[in-house]
């Protein structure tokens, strides 16, 4: 059964979409099946891939509103093995429209369980909010990706994150593990990088991931080519960083 691994952190802008894109595309590499879930109205991780919908092609939004099945949502990507299920803006409906469903916060958890099998990974891009998108992704996955960017208020939110992990393993008694928390945009140039990343490793020990990604003017652009990062620059720092966070994902898998 695919491993459901939600990529969040309801601070904005700290590297959600660009890891979800590309570790994505580098575990794909790997030849074995992934389905990207953009759940973030801002639609990044979907136009990143360079997919270009039509208005009237279905989305997680319908999905998630019963309107399509979500089969017919999922599209293929430039990269072999990777499928996406992509968003647009109307997604930011969901917040209110799920509010009057029964079991809304197990939407999205209900609608994978028929897919789940077809993929050994399923990686779900979360919108900058705790929301009732973000809670659907969290009881839908069985681990949580956090990225953090190397800056001064790298910490700041993660406290009400780790918090809100918490709550939905006691409150709604949902196992859930932490994949990692993984250090973006890193520039060991700075004396800010460099204390930033010490005190989130002796904070954090082992949970924080030993691939660091760097920062990258190449893992920047390459989302306004509609590509990962794997095919825009494959010989780049930021295409090596992702290879080396899908290898150290895939050793946490427990060995048969
Ligand atoms: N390693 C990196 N090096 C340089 N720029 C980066 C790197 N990672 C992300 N960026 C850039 O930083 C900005 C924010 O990144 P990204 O969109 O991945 O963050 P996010 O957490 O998904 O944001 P949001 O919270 O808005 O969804 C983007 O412009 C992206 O291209
Ligand atoms: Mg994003």
């Amino acid at each position: 059964m695919g491993r459901i691994i939600s990529v969040t952190n309801q601070k904005g802008g700290v590297g959600k979409t660009t890891t979800a894109i590309n570790l994505a595309a580098s575990l794909a590499m790997n030849d074995i099946p992934i389905l990207l879930i953009d759940s973030d109205p801002q639609g990044n991780s979907t136009t990143g891939l360079g997919i270009q919908k039509s208005p009237d092609s279905p989305t997680l939004y319908n999905v998630l509103m019963d309107e399509t099945d979500v089969n017919s949502a999922i599209v293929k990507t430039e990269i072999d093995g990777l499928d996406l299920l992509p968003s647009d803006k109307n997604l930011v409906g969901a917040n209110i429209a799920l509010v009057p469903k029964p079991e809304r916060e197990y939407t999205l958890r209900k609608k994978l369980a028929s897919i789940r099998d077809r993929y050994h990974y399923i990686l779900i891009d979360c919108p900058p909010a705790l929301d009732l998108l973000t809670l659907n992704a969290l009881l839908a996955s069985d681990a949580v990706l956090i990225p953090i960017q190397c800056e001064f208020f790298a910490l700041e939110g993660i406290s009400e994150l780790l918090d809100t992990i918490d709550r939905i393993r006691d409150s709604f008694h949902h196992k859930i593990a932490l994949e990692g928390i993984l250090l973006t945009m890193y520039d060991d140039r700075t004396n800010l990088t460099r204390q930033v990343a010490a005190d989130l490793r002796e904070f954090f020990k082992k949970e924080v991931c030993k691939t660091v990604i760097p920062r990258s003017i190449r893992l920047a652009e390459a989302p306004s080519f509609g590509k990962p990062i794997a095919l825009y620059d494959p010989k780049s720092k930021g295409a090596e960083s992702y290879i080396q966070l899908a290898k150290e994902i895939l050793g946490h898998e427990p060995k048969a």
